[in-house]
């Protein structure tokens, strides 16, 4: 696996892949890597000839200075595992490489970006969309390879790609979880092992949730989920809603042949995790 810290190493290693026919599939990560990303990685093997996978905390998409520097570092682990798993180039830029100068960018998505995430996370899906489109730039992938898990994201994505006009296919992967149906992710290093276990429930009442669907109304599940998740003490509900998979508007009636996603943002012990599963129509 080669290591490369640098944009110009970086163009010039993928340029001379690509000149040699070479497809490249992309896994854009914030190390502190799991099974998750794992998942994305063998996803790019076997699609693509050649894996690229990038490590940068971005310090723009955290609203949060405190999350930024709680934010998990583990690069020494992240680069057995990328090797483990077939990787063959990592991208580890320093911040001043990818921000030589103050970022004025500004994305605008509509409504996208302004609900769930957007809105408990103000500037957060700018920042996801300035270094997603700034790695596009640098890699220039075939495939780019992202996680259902971040659900509000993978649309924010997909929507700045036909904003931008930029010829890469996006590939989403089914989220990973751990044996309790937790979501895996890199934050899940901060959970005691009691809130680890409490977590698994977040999982359970979404599917539950949407067993209820077409019978019970979007309203009746929004307040059985509330309710559930507030049976537990541990846990604190910052939001659950259910919305049209594409346009992410609130649903309000069940429509055949439209799939809805109920996504939930949750505090536990001070972590925030999100999750999301999919209502079908
Ligand atoms: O999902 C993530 O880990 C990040 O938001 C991403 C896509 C790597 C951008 O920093």
């Amino acid at each position: 696996m080669i290591i490369l810290r640098t944009i110009a190493q970086t163009t010039q290693q993928v340029g001379f892949l690509r000149k040699e026919g070479k497809t490249i599939g992309f896994v854009p990560t914030m190390g502190a890597l799991h099974q998750g990303h794992i998942a994305l990685i063998e996803s790019a093997r076997r699609q693509s000839d050649v894996v690229v996978c990038s490590i940068f905390v971005n310090p723009i998409q955290f609203n949060d200075p405190v999350d930024l520097q709680r934010y998990p570092r583990t690069e020494e682990a992240d680069l057995n595992m990328l090797g483990e798993a077939g990787c063959h180039i990592v991208f580890i830029p320093a911040v001043e490489e990818i921000y030589p100068e103050p970022v004025t960018d500004t994305y605008d998505f509509g409504y996208l970006d302004k609900v769930m995430e957007g809105a408990f996370r103000p500037g957060h899906f700018n920042g996801v969309s300035v270094v997603v489109k700034r790695l596009f730039d640098i890699i220039r992938p075939d495939l780019a390879f992202f996680g259902e898990k971040d659900f509000q994201q993978l649309t924010v994505i997909r929507a700045m790609v036909i904003k931008s006009d930029l010829p890469v296919q996006i590939v989403a992967c089914p989220t990973i979880r751990e044996a309790n149906g937790l979501a895996m992710s890199s934050r899940n290093l901060r959970l005691t092992q009691e809130n680890r276990a409490i977590a698994g429930n977040i999982y359970r009442i979404l599917t539950e949730a949407s067993r209820m669907a077409p019978q019970a109304t979007p309203e009746k599940i929004t307040e059985w989920v509330y309710h559930q998740i507030q049976a537990y003490p541990e846990m604190q509900i910052e939001y659950f809603s259910l919305c049209d998979s594409e346009t992410l508007l609130p649903v309000d009636a069940w429509q055949p042949g439209k799939p809805a996603r109920g996504c939930i943002a949750v505090y536990i012990g001070g972590v925030r995790l999100i999750d999301n599963v999919e209502f079908g129509g």
